[in-house]
């Protein structure tokens, strides 16, 4: 394996992209700081601990976005941060206070931890295609160039409009800080993440991903014309770009480009035990899908390892070995819970 790497940080370290992160960079001989907001609560680090040099690689750490400070301790002496942690509460009755002041104050808080650090080389965050494609008329394709409307979405008010603002706008301090203070960062921006996941309970992504099976209609919206990445090929890509030299500025990480038309069709193929619809009000069965790039990140070498039909397969696999979905649709859901529900 070679000489062991890092310490790098990982926050968010228990949720659905953080674990499968971490698992992937003690494989690849990173030491990692794993930083979780309560880390005495077994239900919710176990997934860690168990993970293959575990046991001689990563400690896990308590820190929270909301507390100024919190994040220093884990990171003075660290050469690299992945901050993966966000608040992803769509229900919130409160978002300017509970989605929105966290994602960009906890962004700023770690970023001011890694600049008293001085350690730190490269800052990974995890950014998200809502800060890309959200604005009244659709483009046919983006690219690491398009930004979202921020009004917009605080004017109409989508699903999920408080998660687009708030990714949005700490992208957007981090970039401001980075160039004010001189910080080495990087952006991925991740389209929808499907694939096997590692955390016990259901991630979110899943919830949206898997809704033609479980029949969560207030979803299918999203899936009207969705991009793709499989979480291996995502996590994989965030330790390309903190590895290579010449990475600079955003990087969208998105391998396929779908409608629900193609999403039905392939999942009744895949899965005729489920009862999934093939007929949504106001789309068309030509419906066209919209384009997210990955140019600039395959350009730079990195080459994406899944399909589509792997993705939905590896999630299924996952969900039913949890019990998070029923077998068949027959059955009810068996504890389709949200992360930390
Ligand atoms: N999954 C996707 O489809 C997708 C797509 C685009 C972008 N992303 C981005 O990928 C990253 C990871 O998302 P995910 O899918 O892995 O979500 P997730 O499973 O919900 O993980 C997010 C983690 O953030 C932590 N967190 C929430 N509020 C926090 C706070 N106030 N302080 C500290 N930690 C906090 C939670 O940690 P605790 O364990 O402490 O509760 C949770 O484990 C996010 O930045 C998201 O925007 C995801």
């Amino acid at each position: 394996m070679g000489e062991p790497k890092g310490p790098v940080v990982v926050t968010g370290a228990a949720g659905f992209v953080g674990s499968w992160l971490i698992m992937r960079l003690l494989e690849q001989g990173y030491t990692v700081r794993a930083t979780v907001r309560d880390p005495t609560n077994l239900k919710k680090t176990k997934h860690l601990l168990d993970l293959p040099d575990a046991s001689t690689r990563l400690t896990i750490w308590k820190a929270d976005l909301d507390d100024e400070g919190s994040f220093d301790e884990a990171i003075i002496g660290s050469t690299a941060v992945f901050h993966v942690a966000t608040p992803m509460d769509f229900e919130s009755k409160d978002p300017e206070n509970e989605v929105i002041k966290p994602t960009i104050n906890g962004v700023l808080n770690i970023m001011r931890s890694c600049k008293k650090a001085t350690t730190v080389k490269r800052v990974i965050f995890t950014s998200s295609a809502g800060t890309v494609n959200i604005e009244e008329t659709q483009r046919s394709e983006y690219d690491e160039n398009c930004y979202s409307d921020v009004e917009f979405c605080r004017k109409v008010k989508m699903t999920g409009w408080m998660y687009f603002v708030s990714k949005s706008l700490a992208e957007k301090a981090a970039w401001d800080f980075a160039k004010e203070n001189n910080i080495d960062l990087i952006t991925v921006i991740p389209t929808l993440v499907v694939g096997p996941f590692i955390m016990p309970s259901m991630p979110p992504s899943m919830i949206t991903a898997l809704a033609l099976i479980t029949g969560n209609e207030a979803h299918y919206s999203i899936l009207k014309r969705i991009q793709l990445v499989h979480l291996d090929d995502l996590c994989l890509a965030h330790i390309f770009l903190l590895e290579h030299p010449e990475a600079h500025g955003r990087y969208i990480c998105s391998s396929d480009d779908v409608t629900i038309i193609e999403l039905t069709k392939m999942l009744k193929e895949r899965y005729p035990e489920y009862n999934i619809p093939t007929k949504f009000e106001g789309v068309d069965d030509d419906i066209k899908p919209i384009h997210f790039s990955s140019k600039k990140l395959t350009a730079l070498g990195f080459k994406y390892k899944y399909t589509k039909e792997e993705m939905y397969d590896g999630a299924i696999k996952s969900c039913r070995e949890k019990n998070l979905i029923p077998l068949k649709s027959e059955e009810p859901p068996l504890g389709a819970k949200m992360n930390g529900a």
